[in-house]
């Protein structure tokens, strides 16, 4: 009987942590997951409560049936294309644990490239960097930012009252709570104040192109995603409300979407502002727009 009918049907089996994972992992596999083993390891691990090394000396530990259940349940979640992450609760972003929930993006690691462009921009460690976060979702670029720049400060606005109460968690478990501050808000239309840095994550996908985006985007907030027709609707928006943000000197990191430079560039240049530099991410695709305040 397979491990997950056994459970179901309470049966005593002698079903071990090995089994466990190697069921998922067929499970995943014919599923068409792209990393069926990677996935079974943190599910189960994760039902053991132990970390995912620690399942190599566990391997033989027999499971009981309730254990049993517990896992397939996640195995379930997961073949329902719900993204790992999202079923642990937490997104390893940075160099930091960031909690997510229903109502926040859950981190790409492609973003981590915005934080790179920005700290090479944040050159003096001790300098008091205001920075301004827009659209801050999980608050993962505004709390890794303040993590690795110990005398900055900054503000991570979302239109989404649920995700600013998640970033808020986030900056307090992650120790910036105090020299972060969150506010709901649509972009920076209620700010007075000026920043050196602003970074922006905006909502990218061409809104034709969401329903081919891969079953497990669909575990995101639609409007963490939906950049309007062309996808350009947010730049569209946040180009001149940015450039009127940034302080003398500042600079401003826009993440981009695939083949979006040029376009992003354009509007920004109307908007008064300059490029200052592009930055690929792992992938080499142009991930990250530097822009400056005005043309010098
Ligand atoms: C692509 S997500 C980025 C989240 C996070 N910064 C990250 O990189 O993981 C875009 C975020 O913008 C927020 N957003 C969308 N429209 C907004 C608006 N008009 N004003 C403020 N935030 C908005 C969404 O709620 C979402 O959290």
């Amino acid at each position: 009987m397979p491990m997950t009918e056994a459970a179901a049907a309470g049966a005593t089996i002698a079903v071990a942590v090995a089994d466990a994972i190697a069921a998922a992992q067929r499970a995943f596999a014919a599923a068409g997951l792209a990393t069926p083993r990677l996935d079974a390891e943190l599910l189960v691990a994760h039902a053991r409560g132990c970390a995912r090394v620690e399942l190599a000396w566990r391997r033989r530990e027999p499971l009981a049936a309730e254990a049993q259940t517990a896992i397939a349940a996640l195995v379930e979640r997961r073949l329902r294309r719900e993204p790992v992450a999202r079923i642990l609760g937490g997104r390893d972003f940075w160099a930091h644990r960031f909690a997510l929930s229903p109502a926040v993006l859950d981190p790409r690691p492609e973003t981590e490239t915005l934080v790179e462009a920005a700290l090479a921009h944040m050159t003096d460690a001790d300098r008091a960097y205001r920075i301004l976060d827009l659209g801050t979702g999980s608050g993962a670029l505004l709390v890794s930012l303040l993590a690795e720049r110990p005398r900055a400060t900054g503000i991570g606005i979302d239109i989404e009252a649920a995700a600013v109460a998640v970033a808020a968690a986030n900056a307090a478990a992650t120790g910036v709570a105090s020299r972060a501050g969150f506010v709901v808000g649509d972009w920076g239309a209620a700010l007075a104040a000026r920043f050196d840095i602003v970074v922006c994550n905006p909502p990218y996908v061409a809104e034709p192109d969401l329903a081919r985006l891969a079953p497990e985007v669909g575990f995101d907030p639609r409007r963490a995603l939906d950049g309007g027709r062309d996808g350009l609707d947010g730049y569209r928006q946040l180009a001149p409300a940015t450039l009127a943000l940034l302080a003398p000197g500042g600079a401003a990191f826009f993440e981009l979407g695939f083949g979006q430079r040029e376009a992003v560039a354009a509007l920004f240049a109307a908007a008064g502002g300059h490029v200052v530099g592009v930055r690929a991410d792992l992938a080499g695709i142009d991930r990250c727009l530097v822009v400056g305040a005005a043309t010098p």
